[in-house]
This record gives C-alpha cells, structure tokens and sequence, in this order.
C-alpha cells in the first residue's frame, strides 16, 4: 500500500464519506484539515491527488476556511466538490456569488464533455445538489463539462492546473453515477492502481495501537456484537496478553450467547475473558419495573457497576478500546477528536472513562458497519459474529413489554431461538438487517387440541435499513412467517399467538421500547 489520495476537509457532512467511498475503489485516503500546507502535503508517500470536500461557509466571507494556494503547484489532479470547487475556482480567477435560488436536492446534469471525469456516462445525469452559493463567471484555461437548468457551471475543468469542480455530490448514493465518476477521477486521472484492501487498514490500525499503548493494560467491554469483537481482536493482535476483555452477563441476552462469546474469544481466539454474572443484580433491580425509561436508566447504571467491579480488580488498567464507528462520531456531533464526549449510554460502557480515568482506543472510528464486517472477515471472526445483527445494550429487557421476569425471559428466548433458526434456514438472514421477538403479556383466547387455551402474543418484527434512522418492515414470504408462527406456538408454552409487525420507523421505532 504506497498510493495516498488526501482528502481536505473543509467542514464537510460527508468527509467521512468520501474516504468511504475512495477506499471502495482500493485507494488509501487520509483526511486533513484545511491547515495543512502544500510543503507537508508534497511530503506525502506517493501522494496521487487530493479532493478537496463541501463545507458550509461561503468563500466570500471574512474567516471563510481555505488551503494553501500553492496545491495547484503539486502536479497532482485536485478534485473539489461544492465548497471545495468554490475555493479552488476563486483561487484560479471565479467569481462566486450566491445562486439565485438555493438548490436543494436532485437536479439533472447535461453532460457535455465525457472525455475524462464523466467517462462513460451518457448525456444526463441524475445528482445531488446541496448548495447556495456557485460559480457566477469562470477564469481562464476552463472548460465547462456539465451543467443543470439552474446552475451553468455545474462541472468544470482546468486543465492546466489539473484541477476538476463539482457542485454536486459525487459521493452521496443519491448521485446514483457518482460512483463512476469516482472512479474516472481516481484510475483515468489520478492514475491509481488501486491495490489498498482492508488487511492494510488492519496493519495500520494495529500498528497505531501498539503505538498509542506502549504499557499497561486495554481493557474492552465485549457485547458480543461485531464492532466490539473486531476492536478486541485488532487490539489482541497488536498488544496480545496485555489486553483484557470483560462481557457482562446481565440476564437479558439472548439464549447460549453467553457461551457462544466464551467460545469464540476465550477458547478459539485465547484472549483473557472475564465473564461478570451481575444477571442476578440486574433482575433484581428490574423487579415490578413497567416504564421503559425506567427500565433503561436501571440497566445502564447495573451495566456500569458490573463493568467497574471487574475492572477495579485489573491492576495497571490505562485505556479503554472502544467499537466506536464514524457513524456514532456523526451522531453525537463530534469530529473535532474529543473522544469522550462520544460515548453512548448503554453502547458498551456509558460513562467509564472519565470516572475511572481510562485513555480511550476506538480504531474503527473512521469505518462504517460493512467495513468493519469486512475487516472482521479478514481477522478471522466467524460467520456468526461479522454477520450478527444488531442486539440493543438492554438486551431483551426492552423486548418483554411491561414487567421483566425469569418467567417471561425463559419464553422470550425460546420464541427468539426460533424465530432467527428460521430466518436464517429460508437464508434471509442476511438479506435483513435486524428480526428481533417481543412479548407481549396479555392474554388471548385459543385453542389447542380440544382445550381452549389462555395464553400471551408474541411479535415478530424484522427491518431493512441502512443506516437504522428510518426503516421499512421485511417482506418476509408468508410462508416463512407461517412456519414461524406454527413453531413457536407448537414449541413454547405459553404462546398461543404469532403477529407480525408492519409498521415503519418513524413513526414507530425498531424496538418496541
Ligand atoms: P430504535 O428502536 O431506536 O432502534 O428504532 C434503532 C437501533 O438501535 C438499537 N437500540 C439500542 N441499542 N442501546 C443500544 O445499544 C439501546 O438502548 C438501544 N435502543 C435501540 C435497536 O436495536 C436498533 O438496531
């Protein structure tokens, strides 16, 4: 791996993304803020081009974010989108001004030059507008390759400076031929070879953390899902005994996911595990408990106390490795590398660091879930792992509506063995992205054999979502869903009723609480 594309970062929603999205054409990409001077960009190890991303000033303002104008001294091809074909069309002699009318959304492209970036794309094009300022007159030595009905220098080209400006969106999948155009820019005019993959993503990262924790022990709160299980199995690759791992069995998971974590980490992976049973605290702290709230505020705080018992006992613990991913980063607004401020409640272990004075590790930061699924492909984590769905941090606790107990636990996790053996047996498993069961305890009459029966509902719901923000109901073939409903009514006692969920979210939730 010696090819680096940079990626200036002007403020960007999407910084992220565009490094997503040029590691998806085999490219290492490293984002930089707008500081970064020419001198140390040119020292950069076979640097090949540089995209300089959106942002949300306007280049005519007083403090408006810019580069070193001596980039287009570099002889790399510079690709600037939005904002960043505002600057870099001001430095080479534009006048930008705002557009007459903010455009918002999709717009439709005339392509009117294929020769380089817009490669085998054909006269329009379908792309994502998201500005409210653009190029009122172009400087010299520009040609102009694409244009909307309101906006004349949609896309342009000094060939000179070897410098290209979108005032679109290449990288968002709402510009469906952005991908092309990314890849025109990387292998035709870059000239990229692409040979990036992800075990150079995995060398680095481990490299970086033997780096970081030189001494000392990493501890890392393991759930059992996949961001955490990558983090802790690139952190036992680069500092190996030093790493300590602890999974809390709170007494609301899933049926053998407890012995199927031991498993996978203490028996095939040899990493130190403590298991902490604090089930027996959580349970009891839960008792007559209906609210949901309620109940979340209970198991976050039991989840601090189970994870603090057992990391008081490691002597010499100084950091804490995290499976953060970018799209958590975004969520919590924070890119500006305040780490502590990211942690989520209930998302492994809210609260820890700053009490117990832990220096966070979070080495997938920068990735988003498929990356970190392909990366735990590559470090050797099994099927059951990479491809798990997600499982809430309060576990089936905000799947039995109203009061939890061992009871309603225990037929919880007989439905929900049934339910996943089935998805995953018509292989839709990985076709959705997450099927979860609830029960709901109220009665409903049957009848079963010749005796009628008296007994509660159990709700099947299953999503397809990308990012987990809005979601769809599954069309899972009713078929599937028949033989469901007739193995868990057949099989768990105390279920005489099968529903299936086909709301959307929003307006309702994935969870039922
Ligand atoms: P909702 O129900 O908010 O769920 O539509 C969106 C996604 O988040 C998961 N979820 C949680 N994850 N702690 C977590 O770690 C929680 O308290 C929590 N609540 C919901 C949910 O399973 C879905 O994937």
């Amino acid at each position: 791996m010696d090819e680096t594309l940079a990626i200036v970062d002007f403020g960007s929603q999407y910084g992220q993304l565009i490094a997503r999205r040029v590691r998806e054409h085999n490219v290492y990409s490293t984002i930089y803020q707008p500081g970064i001077s020419a001198k140390e960009l040119s020292k950069i190890k076979n640097l090949k081009g540089i995209i300089l991303s959106g942002g949300p000033a306007s280049v005519y303002t007083k403090n408006a974010p810019g580069c070193d104008e001596k980039l287009f001294e570099l002889g790399v091809p510079i690709l600037g989108i939005c904002y960043g074909m505002q600057w870099g069309c001001k430095v080479l002699g534009a006048k930008i001004k705002p557009a007459q009318s903010r455009e918002y959304g999709k717009a439709v492209i005339s392509v009117l030059d294929t020769s380089d970036l817009f490669a085998g794309i054909d006269d329009t094009a379908t792309v994502w507008m998201s500005h409210g300022d653009q190029v009122e007159s172009l400087g010299k030595d520009f040609d102009v390759l694409g244009r909307t009905k309101t906006c004349l220098y949609a896309a342009v080209r000094n060939k000179n400076k070897k410098f290209y400006g979108l005032q679109f969106h290449p990288e968002v999948s709402h510009t469906p031929k952005g991908n092309i155009i990314m890849q025109n820019f990387l292998y035709n005019i870059c000239r990229c070879r692409g040979d990036w993959q992800i075990k150079d993503f995995a060398d680095s990262a481990i490299g970086k953390i033997h780096t970081q924790a030189k001494d000392g022990i990493i501890i890392c709160g393991l759930s059992g899902g996949v961001d955490s299980a990558v983090t802790a199995t690139l952190v036992h690759k680069a500092i190996g005994d030093r790493l300590v791992c602890i999974f809390v069995d709170n007494g609301l998971l899933r049926k053998n996911e407890r012995s199927e974590v031991e498993n996978t980490f203490k028996d095939h992976f040899h990493i130190d595990l403590r298991v902490v049973d604090w089930s027996n605290q959580f349970l009891t702290a839960l008792k007559g408990v209906t609210d949901p709230q309620e109940k979340r505020k209970i198991i976050g705080h039991q989840f601090i106390e189970a994870f603090k018992s057992e990391a008081e006992k490691i002597s010499n613990a100084k950091y804490l490795a995290q499976g953060t991913l970018y799209p958590d980063v975004i969520e919590s607004g924070n890119r500006d590398g305040n780490l502590a401020a990211n942690i989520k409640l209930h998302h492994n272990v809210g609260g820890l660091p700053a009490e117990l004075g832990f220096e966070l590790l979070e080495p997938l930061r920068d990735l988003f879930k498929d990356e970190v699924r392909d990366l735990g492909k590559y470090l050797g984590l099994g099927e059951a792992i990479v491809w798990r769905h997600p499982f809430p941090g309060p576990g089936l606790g905000v799947r039995i509506i109203g009061e939890i107990t061992e009871e309603r636990l225990k037929v919880l996790r007989e439905a929900d063995e049934i339910l996943i053996d089935e998805i995953k047996a018509a292989g839709l498993y990985r076709k959705v992205s997450q099927t979860l069961a609830v029960l709901i305890p109220v009665a409903t009459v049957g009848v079963m054999g010749d005796e009628r029966s008296y007994e509660n509902v159990i709700a099947i719901r299953s999503v397809d979502t990308g990012d987990f923000m809005t979601a769809d109901f599954s069309r899972i073939p009713y078929d599937v869903l028949g033989l469901i409903a007739r193995r868990i009514i057949n099989e768990v006692r105390g279920i005489n009723r099968v529903v299936y969920d086909i709301s959307s979210k929003p307006p309702a939730t994935i969870e039922w609480e």
